[in-house]
């Protein structure tokens, strides 16, 4: 980005950008170079105001959520990353219907819609991203899906344009949807909620929680499952099975714990994650005859 743009884009919104951010402090795994301008837009006008100037001077877009599901290599992101605050995440209940700003931490929906006595969202429990993060993954378990319960996307297309993505165009599959070819950013999400008792609602997030405290290194800088289950497998079984628990490049690990997730042990470098990541599918292509696809998402360029 040249100096007049970045004089240009910090009039557009109304926080300061931040230039040359790491994104490493925006990522759960505690890895990744810097991105050229980072924006936190507060208004449905900020945003459309900075895709319209992205777009039009060709910029780089990438929109991020809480970072929880992504590996950003160590030369950073060109153009602009954009995180969603404000007004963009604001939760209104209307009955069992929800309308949730893409920005909003999915943790946080989960708490306000168990006080409310509304289930549905429960296989989220324990994804610490954002609503339209996890929407555009499909996130959840293996076998349930937060695309589930949606009723209706609204989304801003590249060039700032808003749309309404109902129902019977959307498309969720196991940790796929069809948003990304329907629009660039989930601006909001009506999910489809039932009604229930908070207390059974409160109780069946409890049980995940400790599922989850048991079973993945929670309390480490980690991205989730760093590989999709196989049909008919697990990938943490398979590179469990391979005998790779433990094993280290530089400060990633493979967690102890649970196989499919890498952690940062303190320094790590995305170039360590990368590394040691490929060494995972391969041992398991060569063990299992299995290709494992990744699970989190890879952006940026290498240092
Ligand atoms: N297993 C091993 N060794 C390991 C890890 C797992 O043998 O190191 C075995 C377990 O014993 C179990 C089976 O694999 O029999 C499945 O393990 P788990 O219940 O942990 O489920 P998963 O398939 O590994 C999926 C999601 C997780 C989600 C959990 C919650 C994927 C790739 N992962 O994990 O999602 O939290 O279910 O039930 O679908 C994520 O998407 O980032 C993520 C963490």
């Amino acid at each position: 980005m040249t100096e007049r743009e970045r004089r240009t884009l910090t009039q557009l919104v109304s926080e300061p950008p931040k230039f040359d951010e790491p994104m490493r402090y925006h990522t759960t795994l505690r890895v990744g170079g810097p991105a050229d301008a980072f924006v936190t837009v507060h208004n449905l006008a900020e945003l459309q105001r900075t895709m319209r100037f992205a777009y039009d001077h060709q910029l780089p877009f990438l929109v991020l959520g809480e970072g929880s599901n992504l590996i950003v290599r160590d030369g950073g992101v060109r153009g602009i990353v954009v995180r969603l605050g404000g007004e963009l995440c604001q939760i209104r209940f209307d009955t069992h219907e929800v309308e949730v700003g893409g920005g909003t931490y999915l943790p946080h929906l989960l708490v306000k819609a168990a006080q409310r006595g509304l289930s549905g969202l429960e296989c989220c429990t324990g994804v610490p991203g954002t609503v339209g993060g996890a929407l555009i993954s499909n996130a959840g378990t293996a076998e349930e899906f937060i695309g589930n319960r949606v009723r209706r996307v609204q989304l801003l297309t590249e060039d700032g344009s808003l749309r309404i993505a109902e129902r019977d165009e959307l498309q969720f599959n196991y940790r796929f949807s069809n948003l990304r070819s329907l629009g660039a950013v989930v601006v909001n999400v009506t999910f489809d909620l039932e009604p229930d008792d908070p207390k059974a609602v409160m109780e069946r997030i409890h049980r995940r929680w400790r599922y989850r405290w048991e079973t993945q290194p929670v309390n480490q800088p980690c991205a989730g499952c760093i590989f999709k289950n196989p049909p008919g497998d697990r990938a943490g079984r398979l590179i469990d099975a391979a005998g790779l628990k433990g094993l280290r490049v530089g400060d990633a690990q493979v967690s102890p714990i649970h196989a499919n997730f890498i952690v940062n042990l303190g320094n790590a470098t995305a170039k360590d994650v990368l590394t040691l990541a490929e060494l995972m599918r391969q041992a398991v292509l060569e063990k299992f005859k299995v290709a494992l696809e990744y699970e989190v998402q890879i952006v940026g360029e290498d240092a």
